[in-house]
């Protein structure tokens, strides 16, 4: 018998991402839905969330009036976005492989999820799985990191990070121009119980030092700090997580949504601006005819 592949790489850091980037990333994806894609759906539209992660976007979706669903290879991140969002219906699926017929007047899928894609066959084969799954008119709205953007930001060096109490993150992306291949790196350091006095007290210190780099003018001094982490916090256990990525190409990507027979397609920034540069993603708009 043979099963269906499943993109499950997610579970891993499910409980990291449901407490940092799933709800950081959501409230600009939240605006820039609300901009794009809200006005042209009717006040109670079935949506897909393609690639949900932990469903941050799927609760202010829901408690709008929209009837949603997230679907995800990763069964951690569903386990989350189940927390977040009980009243939504979900499905543990592969974006590759899914099959649900013209039963959504709006798919989108945000930060980038689709870049996890890593050929032009299977992309296809993604924007031909949600034209079956619009209704006539449908539109279908989502973001990739591009070639241009990796190219300059994608370039093995520290560019997300936390510390909060009792454990840190980092992360580096990387990025090969010759191959349009990539990945990101996850590291996580965990805090070990503290036996002495002395050092609990050094801790205590440490962290309200560690609050103070949470503001985000402090960012660039928090990446310093979090750069040589292990040797700030040598006890702390650290583990590393890989993700790969491909940067599909914007003509390749305008190419397979045509294949897949949408219309009407446009990409801006996340702001709007319909001129992409090297400092933003990709964020295209098309319907089902
Ligand atoms: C960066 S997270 C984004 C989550 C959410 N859309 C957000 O904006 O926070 C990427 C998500 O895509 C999912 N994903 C990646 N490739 C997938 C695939 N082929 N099928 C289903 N889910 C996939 C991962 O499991 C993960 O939850």
């Amino acid at each position: 018998m043979t099963t269906t592949p499943r993109y499950t790489d997610y579970d891993t850091w499910a409980w990291l991402y449901n407490e940092t980037m799933g709800p950081d990333y959501s409230r600009a994806q939240l605006k820039f839905l609300r901009q794009v894609l809200l006005p042209d759906l009717s006040s109670n539209a079935a949506i897909l969330d393609l690639c949900c992660g932990t469903g941050q976007l799927i609760q202010p979706l829901m408690a709008a009036g929209y009837e949603v669903t997230g679907l995800d290879g990763s069964a951690a991140m569903l386990t989350y976005a189940r927390q977040n969002a009980p009243q939504a219906t979900y499905l543990l699926e592969d974006a590759r492989y899914f099959q649900l017929s013209e039963q959504f007047d709006g798919v989108f899928s945000t930060s980038a999820s689709l870049n996890h894609i890593m050929t032009l066959a299977d992309l296809t084969q993604v924007f031909g799985n949600v034209y079956r799954s619009l209704r006539p008119g449908g539109r279908f709205v989502f973001d990739l990191n591009h070639p241009a953007q990796m190219q300059k930001w994608w370039r093995n060096r520290i560019v997300e990070g936390e510390i909060i109490s009792h454990y840190a993150w980092r992360l580096t992306p990387e990025y090969d121009p010759a191959t349009a291949e990539g990945a990101f790196h996850v590291e996580i350091f965990q805090a070990q119980s503290l036996t002495s006095p002395l050092a609990r007290w050094t801790q205590l210190l440490k962290q309200a030092l560690y609050r103070l780099l949470s503001l985000r003018r402090l960012t660039g001094l928090r990446l310093r700090l979090l750069s040589r982490f292990e040797k700030i916090e040598p006890t702390w256990t650290r583990s590393r997580l890989t993700y790969r990525v491909k940067g599909h190409s914007l003509t390749d990507i305008h190419t397979a949504l045509e294949t897949a027979g949408f219309i009407d397609i446009t990409r801006q920034t996340i702001d709007g601006n319909p001129t992409l540069d090297a400092n933003h993603s990709a964020h295209f708009i098309c319907r089902k005819s």
